[in-house]
């Protein structure tokens, strides 16, 4: 199959839906290439006008095991005509989807709490820090994306931007201290990771709590602040601070779990075990699933009717992502993530010898950062990277919006069963998209 894009973008159909869509919603989410999915199958995806696209966003790294994958469409067929919602009523498939969890992580988590996103969990893993511990304070790290729901938002740490304003007072009890983003680290210069950036964490926690700490919450890598990657010592300094000083560590892996990074876990990268741990996303490959997993000493101190949702759990999502869970297992989709992410970095890598503008490129597994400056400095090139994902676009490539603490990394992250073929396809259309983009681009593109 090849991509194929034979309308302008958006084309005639799509153009209406777009009207309807500035009519009828509010212009809260992310802005989008003009793309308006009609059908999504394996790694393609077709627009309303007829055009078709290689998937490089896996719907925001949801369709892990691609989009409407045969077998859990089967399966979601035959659960449609059984039962769809039950509420907290045990149901013959959330009790099997939380033993499945406890099954594939490590053996201190064996607990598993069924929710719907990946802000609940991440709201979740905060009262029952709270509840378990007696404590309120929460830490967490610069560039931190765990939400958009209240809490979730307090524990994000990006607020700057005119998109992030307005939304304060935050929860309080939280702080946030540096993540070590080392490509542009303010200790290292982009040379090799000194641990700076932890001496100063420990330097957040004596001047700006009050020791009352419940937990600390971090991400395996920063997805929202654009793929960043921390090094394991940081990741194994902060595990060894939370041990040495009776704080939970709470790893949200709502983007990183399920073979996303080359394993099933993105925890596993670092030889750390957390004691809460939020999945989301890839856990059903499509379906509004989520999940707390943790310690009983920690996910019992939670009374009846404390934390549960109306869909949480319910049979249709609970069944789904099971199937979809036996999925990833079975085919060890993660080894094929590791061995199409080191063709795409090195891809993108012989892209960036070509074209100065590309300052860095980062990943882990399929989940990759290109992030775009201006020759010869690191000056953020926001401009470039929003051109990059229109011509992408227009050439049959779809990627998600550019992210990043300055809006100039571009995200790849196609489902985990693309082929080294599809990966070939997709550099080939990104090479020609450099070659397209290499004037200076306006912001604002
Ligand atoms: C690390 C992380 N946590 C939490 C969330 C929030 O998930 P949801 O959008 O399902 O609420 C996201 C979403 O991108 C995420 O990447």
């Amino acid at each position: 199959m090849q991509p194929s894009v034979r309308t302008e973008l958006p084309g005639p159909k799509a153009r209406a839906y777009l009207d309807l869509e500035h009519r009828f919603e509010p212009r809260s989410m992310s802005e989008q290439a003009p793309v308006v999915w009609q059908r999504a199958e394996g790694v393609w995806v077709e627009d309303v006008d007829g055009n078709t696209f290689l998937d490089m966003t896996s719907g925001v790294l949801v369709a892990n095991i691609g989009h409407s994958h045969p077998e859990l469409v089967a399966v979601m067929r035959e659960q449609a005509d059984q039962a769809v919602n039950c509420y907290d009523f045990p149901n013959t498939y959330r009790p099997l989807l939380a033993q499945k969890l406890v099954e594939i992580t490590p053996p201190n988590l064996d607990k598993a709490l069924i929710l719907t996103t990946g802000s609940e969990a991440t709201e979740a893993a905060i009262k029952v820090a709270r509840k378990y511990t007696g404590r309120s304070e929460i830490v967490a790290f610069h560039g931190a994306f765990h939400g958009r729901t209240m809490g979730a938002l307090s524990l994000g740490g990006k607020r700057s931007g005119a998109g992030n304003k307005g939304f304060g007072p935050y929860l309080p009890g939280i702080v946030h201290a540096p993540f070590p983003y080392e490509y542009r680290c303010t200790w290292c210069h982009g040379g090799p990771c000194s641990l700076s950036c932890f001496d100063y964490f420990k330097e957040v926690i004596e001047c700006e709590t009050e020791t009352n700490i419940a937990a600390v919450i971090t991400e395996t890598y920063q997805g929202g602040a654009g793929s960043i990657i921390p090094p394991v010592s940081w990741m194994q300094s902060l595990e060894r601070w939370c041990r040495d000083n009776d704080v939970l560590l709470i790893i949200d892996e709502v983007q990183a779990s399920f073979g996303r990074t080359g394993k099933l876990f993105g925890f596993e990268h670092y030889g750390i075990t957390p004691n809460l741990l939020c999945l989301g996303k890839g856990i059903s490959s499509g379906l509004p699933v989520s999940a707390l997993l943790g310690e009983s000493r920690i996910m019992d101190s939670l009374g009846p009717g404390t934390m549960s949702s109306t869909h949480g759990g319910n049979p249709f999502c609970a069944r789904t992502a099971l199937v979809n869970i036996e999925i990833i297992m079975r085919d060890r989709l993660w080894e094929n993530a590791e061995r199409m992410g080191d063709l795409l970095i090195a891809g993108c890598r012989d892209l960036q010898r070509h074209h100065p503008w590309i300052g860095d490129v980062r990943g882990q597994g399929l989940v990759l950062g290109v992030e775009l400056v201006e020759p010869g400095t690191k000056a953020p090139d926001a401009g470039r990277a929003a051109a990059v994902v229109q011509e992408a676009a227009r050439r049959g490539l779809l990627l998600i919006a550019p992210i990043g603490m300055h809006g100039n990394v571009l995200r790849i992250a196609p489902p985990l069963i693309i082929t080294k073929g599809q990966v070939e396809q997709a550099l080939t259309i990104l090479a020609e998209v450099c070659r397209a983009v290499e004037a200076p681009v306006a912001v604002g593109v």
